[in-house]
Protein backbone atom coordinates (compact mmCIF):
# COMPACT_ATOMS: atom_id res chain seq x y z
CA UNK A 1 0.00 0.00 0.00
CA UNK A 2 1.33 3.36 -1.28
CA UNK A 3 1.24 5.93 1.78
CA UNK A 4 0.56 9.97 0.34
CA UNK A 5 2.57 12.38 2.12
CA UNK A 6 0.86 15.50 2.81
CA UNK A 7 2.87 18.31 3.16
CA UNK A 8 0.47 19.92 6.45
CA UNK A 9 3.70 20.86 8.38
CA UNK A 10 4.41 23.14 5.34
CA UNK A 11 7.29 26.31 7.12
CA UNK A 12 6.85 24.66 10.52
CA UNK A 13 10.28 24.45 13.23
CA UNK A 14 10.06 21.34 14.93
CA UNK A 15 12.50 19.80 17.50
CA UNK A 16 12.79 15.87 18.20
CA UNK A 17 15.16 14.58 20.92
CA UNK A 18 17.12 11.51 20.48
CA UNK A 19 16.93 11.83 16.62
CA UNK A 20 20.02 10.94 15.56
CA UNK A 21 18.79 6.61 15.10
CA UNK A 22 15.61 4.90 15.50
CA UNK A 23 12.63 6.05 16.32
CA UNK A 24 13.51 9.56 16.63
CA UNK A 25 15.26 9.80 13.10
CA UNK A 26 12.32 7.89 11.71
CA UNK A 27 9.95 10.66 13.09
CA UNK A 28 12.09 13.53 12.21
CA UNK A 29 12.18 12.81 8.85
CA UNK A 30 8.84 11.94 8.61
CA UNK A 31 8.53 15.83 10.05
CA UNK A 32 10.46 17.33 6.86
CA UNK A 33 8.58 15.24 5.00
CA UNK A 34 5.19 17.06 5.57
CA UNK A 35 7.29 20.35 5.54
CA UNK A 36 8.73 20.87 8.23
CA UNK A 37 12.23 22.45 8.96
CA UNK A 38 13.77 20.06 12.06
CA UNK A 39 16.08 20.00 14.42
CA UNK A 40 17.62 16.30 14.88
CA UNK A 41 18.86 16.96 19.12
CA UNK A 42 20.78 14.15 20.22
CA UNK A 43 23.31 13.42 22.30
CA UNK A 44 25.49 12.00 19.71
CA UNK A 45 26.44 15.18 17.30
CA UNK A 46 28.19 12.67 14.51
CA UNK A 47 25.26 10.63 14.17
CA UNK A 48 23.11 13.29 14.06
CA UNK A 49 25.12 15.65 11.72
CA UNK A 50 25.58 11.93 9.24
CA UNK A 51 21.64 11.86 9.68
CA UNK A 52 21.12 15.43 9.18
CA UNK A 53 22.91 15.32 5.67
CA UNK A 54 21.47 12.06 4.41
CA UNK A 55 18.24 14.01 4.97
CA UNK A 56 19.11 17.33 2.96
CA UNK A 57 20.64 14.88 0.32
CA UNK A 58 16.84 13.62 0.30
CA UNK A 59 15.95 17.93 -0.28
CA UNK A 60 13.93 17.64 3.24
CA UNK A 61 15.16 20.55 6.09
CA UNK A 62 17.14 18.83 8.65
CA UNK A 63 20.00 20.60 11.48
CA UNK A 64 21.45 19.00 13.84
CA UNK A 65 22.36 20.13 17.98
CA UNK A 66 23.82 18.78 19.94
CA UNK A 67 21.90 18.67 23.52
CA UNK A 68 22.23 16.28 26.68
CA UNK A 69 18.20 16.43 27.80
CA UNK A 70 19.57 15.59 31.60
CA UNK A 71 21.60 18.56 31.78
CA UNK A 72 18.91 21.39 32.85
CA UNK A 73 20.60 24.35 32.28
CA UNK A 74 22.08 23.00 28.80
CA UNK A 75 18.29 22.31 27.98
CA UNK A 76 17.61 25.87 28.68
CA UNK A 77 19.88 27.31 26.94
CA UNK A 78 19.60 25.11 23.55
CA UNK A 79 15.07 26.33 24.08
CA UNK A 80 16.17 29.73 24.70
CA UNK A 81 18.21 29.86 21.10
CA UNK A 82 15.65 28.93 19.52
CA UNK A 83 13.70 31.57 16.64
CA UNK A 84 10.71 29.96 17.51
CA UNK A 85 9.40 26.82 17.82
CA UNK A 86 6.15 24.57 15.90
CA UNK A 87 6.52 21.28 17.08
CA UNK A 88 8.39 19.38 19.97
CA UNK A 89 8.37 15.78 19.84
CA UNK A 90 10.10 14.12 23.15
CA UNK A 91 11.78 10.79 21.91
CA UNK A 92 14.54 10.61 23.83
CA UNK A 93 14.86 7.91 26.53
CA UNK A 94 16.88 4.90 27.24
CA UNK A 95 15.99 1.16 28.21
CA UNK A 96 16.53 -0.33 31.51
CA UNK A 97 19.00 -3.85 32.71
CA UNK A 98 16.54 -6.52 32.92
CA UNK A 99 15.94 -6.36 36.73
CA UNK A 100 13.71 -8.00 39.36
CA UNK A 101 13.03 -4.64 41.85
CA UNK A 102 14.59 -6.61 44.30
CA UNK A 103 18.31 -6.20 42.95
CA UNK A 104 17.61 -3.23 40.97
CA UNK A 105 20.49 -0.90 42.12
CA UNK A 106 19.39 3.00 42.96
CA UNK A 107 21.91 4.06 40.22
CA UNK A 108 20.14 1.99 37.81
CA UNK A 109 16.85 3.23 38.66
CA UNK A 110 18.51 7.13 38.68
CA UNK A 111 19.75 6.86 35.15
CA UNK A 112 16.78 5.47 33.77
CA UNK A 113 14.79 7.81 35.06
CA UNK A 114 17.05 11.28 34.41
CA UNK A 115 16.91 10.26 30.76
CA UNK A 116 13.54 9.03 30.13
CA UNK A 117 11.51 11.16 32.64
CA UNK A 118 13.15 14.15 33.84
CA UNK A 119 14.68 15.27 30.61
CA UNK A 120 11.27 14.66 28.72
CA UNK A 121 10.18 17.09 31.84
CA UNK A 122 13.23 19.74 31.09
CA UNK A 123 12.58 19.78 27.46
CA UNK A 124 8.75 20.35 28.39
CA UNK A 125 9.24 23.00 30.60
CA UNK A 126 11.06 25.09 28.28
CA UNK A 127 8.71 24.48 25.20
CA UNK A 128 5.86 24.88 26.93
CA UNK A 129 7.61 28.84 28.33
CA UNK A 130 8.25 29.46 24.63
CA UNK A 131 4.86 27.73 23.32
CA UNK A 132 2.79 29.66 25.83
CA UNK A 133 4.43 32.85 24.31
CA UNK A 134 3.51 32.34 20.65
CA UNK A 135 -0.14 31.30 22.22
CA UNK A 136 0.76 28.48 19.22
CA UNK A 137 2.47 24.54 19.19
CA UNK A 138 1.87 21.00 19.66
CA UNK A 139 4.31 18.77 22.01
CA UNK A 140 3.88 14.89 21.36
CA UNK A 141 5.81 13.03 23.94
CA UNK A 142 6.81 9.29 23.39
CA UNK A 143 6.04 6.74 26.22
CA UNK A 144 5.42 3.31 25.62
CA UNK A 145 3.19 0.39 25.81
CA UNK A 146 4.74 -0.52 29.11
CA UNK A 147 4.21 3.60 30.03
CA UNK A 148 0.30 1.52 30.14
CA UNK A 149 0.86 -2.00 30.75
CA UNK A 150 4.26 -2.73 32.78
CA UNK A 151 6.38 -5.56 31.67
CA UNK A 152 8.10 -7.40 34.04
CA UNK A 153 12.05 -6.65 35.37
CA UNK A 154 11.93 -3.09 33.71
CA UNK A 155 10.53 -1.07 36.72
CA UNK A 156 12.83 2.06 36.69
CA UNK A 157 11.29 2.13 32.66
CA UNK A 158 7.40 1.37 33.34
CA UNK A 159 7.34 4.03 36.28
CA UNK A 160 9.25 6.62 33.87
CA UNK A 161 6.81 6.12 30.71
CA UNK A 162 3.59 6.48 32.90
CA UNK A 163 5.23 9.42 34.22
CA UNK A 164 5.64 10.61 30.36
CA UNK A 165 1.80 9.99 30.26
CA UNK A 166 0.98 11.74 33.26
CA UNK A 167 3.42 14.83 32.35
CA UNK A 168 1.54 15.22 28.91
CA UNK A 169 -2.06 15.12 30.23
CA UNK A 170 -0.96 17.87 32.89
CA UNK A 171 1.21 19.87 30.38
CA UNK A 172 -1.94 19.57 27.95
CA UNK A 173 -4.31 21.10 30.53
CA UNK A 174 -2.03 23.78 31.70
CA UNK A 175 -1.38 25.09 27.55
CA UNK A 176 -4.85 24.37 26.56
CA UNK A 177 -5.87 27.90 27.42
CA UNK A 178 -2.84 29.04 24.90
CA UNK A 179 -4.14 26.74 22.29
CA UNK A 180 -0.89 24.02 22.97
CA UNK A 181 -1.57 20.67 22.24
CA UNK A 182 0.40 18.37 24.57
CA UNK A 183 -0.59 14.70 23.44
CA UNK A 184 1.49 11.43 23.75
CA UNK A 185 2.15 8.20 21.85
CA UNK A 186 2.77 4.84 23.34
CA UNK A 187 5.07 2.47 20.56
CA UNK A 188 4.85 -1.08 20.26
CA UNK A 189 8.50 -3.55 19.61
CA UNK A 190 10.45 -1.83 16.88
CA UNK A 191 13.65 -3.43 16.12
CA UNK A 192 15.92 -0.45 16.98
CA UNK A 193 19.40 -0.85 19.04
CA UNK A 194 17.72 -0.29 22.00
CA UNK A 195 15.08 -3.43 21.58
CA UNK A 196 17.93 -5.16 20.74
CA UNK A 197 19.52 -4.69 23.55
CA UNK A 198 16.58 -5.38 25.70
CA UNK A 199 15.73 -8.65 23.43
CA UNK A 200 19.31 -9.69 24.14
CA UNK A 201 18.57 -9.58 28.05
CA UNK A 202 15.42 -10.95 27.74
CA UNK A 203 16.75 -13.85 25.66
CA UNK A 204 19.44 -14.68 28.14
CA UNK A 205 17.34 -14.77 31.36
CA UNK A 206 14.96 -17.41 29.02
CA UNK A 207 17.66 -19.34 27.58
CA UNK A 208 16.36 -18.89 23.81
CA UNK A 209 18.14 -17.64 20.95
CA UNK A 210 17.14 -14.24 19.30
CA UNK A 211 15.15 -15.28 16.38
CA UNK A 212 13.07 -17.22 18.82
CA UNK A 213 12.64 -14.10 20.90
CA UNK A 214 11.47 -12.16 17.85
CA UNK A 215 9.40 -14.86 16.66
CA UNK A 216 7.42 -14.73 20.31
CA UNK A 217 7.04 -10.83 19.85
CA UNK A 218 5.69 -10.87 16.55
CA UNK A 219 3.19 -13.80 17.54
CA UNK A 220 1.84 -11.40 20.58
CA UNK A 221 1.14 -8.44 18.00
CA UNK A 222 -2.05 -8.70 17.10
CA UNK A 223 -1.69 -7.50 13.53
CA UNK A 224 1.21 -9.97 13.26
CA UNK A 225 4.56 -8.24 12.31
CA UNK A 226 6.92 -6.04 14.40
CA UNK A 227 6.65 -2.22 14.01
CA UNK A 228 8.91 -0.16 11.92
CA UNK A 229 9.83 3.65 12.72
CA UNK A 230 7.80 4.89 9.96
CA UNK A 231 4.93 3.41 11.70
CA UNK A 232 5.15 5.62 14.90
CA UNK A 233 6.75 8.57 13.15
CA UNK A 234 2.91 8.78 11.35
CA UNK A 235 1.18 8.32 14.27
CA UNK A 236 3.42 11.34 16.08
CA UNK A 237 3.04 13.38 12.55
CA UNK A 238 -0.96 13.54 12.48
CA UNK A 239 -0.58 14.39 16.21
CA UNK A 240 1.19 17.45 15.37
CA UNK A 241 -0.48 18.23 12.41
CA UNK A 242 -3.39 20.79 12.00
CA UNK A 243 -5.78 17.23 11.48
CA UNK A 244 -5.20 16.87 15.70
CA UNK A 245 -6.13 20.29 16.00
CA UNK A 246 -9.04 19.19 19.02
CA UNK A 247 -6.80 16.31 20.34
CA UNK A 248 -4.94 17.69 23.72
CA UNK A 249 -4.53 15.58 26.41
CA UNK A 250 -4.68 12.16 24.33
CA UNK A 251 -2.54 8.73 24.63
CA UNK A 252 -2.16 6.83 21.78
CA UNK A 253 -0.98 3.01 21.24
CA UNK A 254 0.79 3.05 17.91
CA UNK A 255 1.79 -1.23 18.48
CA UNK A 256 -0.24 -3.83 15.88
CA UNK A 257 -2.63 -4.18 18.42
CA UNK A 258 -0.32 -5.12 21.06
CA UNK A 259 -1.59 -3.51 24.57
CA UNK A 260 1.58 -5.16 26.95
CA UNK A 261 4.15 -7.49 27.74
CA UNK A 262 2.61 -9.52 30.51
CA UNK A 263 5.06 -12.66 30.79
CA UNK A 264 5.79 -13.24 34.16
CA UNK A 265 8.96 -14.39 35.32
CA UNK A 266 9.23 -18.05 37.28
CA UNK A 267 10.85 -18.07 40.70
CA UNK A 268 15.20 -17.89 40.65
CA UNK A 269 16.51 -20.16 42.28
CA UNK A 270 17.27 -19.88 45.73
CA UNK A 271 20.70 -17.95 46.88
N1 LIG B 1 12.03 0.64 20.04
C1 LIG B 1 10.96 0.29 20.71
O1 LIG B 1 10.50 -0.86 20.62
C2 LIG B 1 10.24 1.28 21.60
C3 LIG B 1 8.99 0.92 22.10
C4 LIG B 1 8.34 1.82 22.93
C5 LIG B 1 8.90 3.05 23.22
N2 LIG B 1 10.13 3.36 22.72
C6 LIG B 1 10.68 4.67 23.05
O2 LIG B 1 10.99 5.36 21.86
C7 LIG B 1 12.08 6.27 22.10
C8 LIG B 1 13.17 6.02 21.07
O3 LIG B 1 13.62 4.69 21.22
P1 LIG B 1 14.55 3.94 20.15
O4 LIG B 1 14.10 2.56 20.15
O5 LIG B 1 14.61 4.71 18.89
O6 LIG B 1 15.95 4.03 20.92
P2 LIG B 1 17.48 4.19 20.41
O7 LIG B 1 18.30 3.78 21.58
O8 LIG B 1 17.68 3.54 19.10
O9 LIG B 1 17.60 5.77 20.22
C9 LIG B 1 17.57 6.65 21.31
C10 LIG B 1 18.24 7.95 20.90
O10 LIG B 1 18.19 8.83 22.05
C11 LIG B 1 19.46 9.44 22.20
N3 LIG B 1 19.69 9.81 23.59
C12 LIG B 1 19.92 8.98 24.63
N4 LIG B 1 20.14 9.69 25.75
C13 LIG B 1 20.04 11.00 25.41
C14 LIG B 1 20.18 12.21 26.12
N5 LIG B 1 20.49 12.21 27.42
N6 LIG B 1 20.00 13.37 25.48
C15 LIG B 1 19.71 13.37 24.15
N7 LIG B 1 19.58 12.25 23.42
C16 LIG B 1 19.76 11.08 24.04
C17 LIG B 1 20.45 8.38 21.72
O11 LIG B 1 21.71 8.96 21.39
C18 LIG B 1 19.71 7.80 20.53
O12 LIG B 1 19.99 8.50 19.34
C19 LIG B 1 12.52 6.03 23.54
O13 LIG B 1 11.90 6.98 24.36
C20 LIG B 1 11.99 4.64 23.83
O14 LIG B 1 11.77 4.44 25.20
C21 LIG B 1 10.82 2.50 21.91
Amino acid sequence: MTIETKMDLEGLVAVVTGAAQGLGLGIARELARRGAQVIVADIQLDKAEEACEQMRADRLAAHAAQLDITASAAVNSFFIGLDRLDILVNNAGTGQQVTPISELPDSEWHRVMDVTLTGAFYCCRAAAGIMERQESGAIVNISSINGQNPAALVAAYNVAKAGIISLTRTLALELAAYGVRVNAVCPGPVYTDFNKRNMAQRCESLGIDEDEMIERIRGAIPLGRWGEPEDIARGVAFLCSPEAGWMTGEVMRVSGGMEGVSATPPKRPKK
